[in-house]
């Protein structure tokens, strides 16, 4: 969407600030034993708190209230069974809904012992959504969003998952501008526009390009022995630096 008067902004900041508010939440609650529909239970708690509704949940019947995925997932787990254990990359992903508008945020955690590739491969996916950030303006092509996400991976010897990226948010969880790619596409046109509300949400493996879902219909994979990390803000284009909405 392209925010028309202040209403619009204000919504959204509060909803905004609800999902970053249930993701940190969630990451501090995070511990060894406990299961992640238990994980998941904490964040619903946190968005019931304000009225507001899981965005997955109510756009496409998800499973569960957040997103949990855990060391070969990438995205899109389902909140299980499944024990968070000593060594694992957890990425949550919180999106909700309230009053119409829609925030989305995520971001990964490490589990001690933290191996020093993982702990790497975090710092360079932040770093990556910082650089993103950076070329994320008004009149700029939208395709400055790949290429900086791609260039920071390959600098710091690290994949993108190509099939996973960006998007416009707003009146509902995937809105224009629609997919963002996590790498250089020269043939997109598309030019970033004041107002519009996106989110950057790098993806960075250690080794796979895609993922492939698993059999429970909704879990997105990478494969054994391979990890990524995601971090995401929600944020409305202006003509200098994004103003991020997913922060408290
Ligand atoms: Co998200
Ligand atoms: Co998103």
């Amino acid at each position: 969407m392209t925010i028309e008067n202040e209403e619009d902004l204000r919504k959204l900041k509060i909803i905004g600030r609800i999902v970053y508010e249930t993701l940190i939440l969630m990451s501090k609650k995070m511990e060894i034993g406990m299961t992640t529909i238990e994980l998941d239970e904490i964040g619903k708690n946190n968005l019931d708190k304000y009225g507001a509704k899981s965005a997955p949940m109510v756009t496409y019947d998800f499973p569960g209230y957040t997103c949990i995925s855990i060391n070969e997932q990438a995205a899109h787990g389902i909140p299980s069974e499944r024990v968070i254990n000593p060594g694992d990359v957890v990425n949550i992903d919180v999106s909700a809904e309230l009053d119409g508008y829609f925030g989305d945020t995520g971001g990964t955690y490490l589990v001690p012992p933290v191996d020093p590739k993982i702990a790497y491969l975090c710092q360079s996916t932040r770093k990556a959504l910082k650089n993103a950030m950076k070329v994320a303006r008004s009149g700029a092509k939208l395709n400055l969003i790949g290429k900086a996400i791609e260039r920071t991976a390959k600098q710091t010897g690290f994949k993108t998952l190509r099939d996973l990226g960006s998007h416009g948010i707003g009146y509902s969880l995937h809105d224009e501008p629609s997919f963002i790619p996590n790498f250089y596409d020269p043939s997109d046109r598309r030019i970033l526009k004041e107002g519009q509300v996106i989110t950057i949400e790098p993806f960075l493996s250690t080794q796979a390009e895609q993922t492939e879902t698993e059999d429970d219909g909704w879990t997105l994979s990478t494969g054994k022995n391979n990890f990524s990390a995601q971090y995401e803000h929600t944020m409305v284009i202006t003509k200098g630096k994004p103003l991020v909405l997913t922060e408290l």
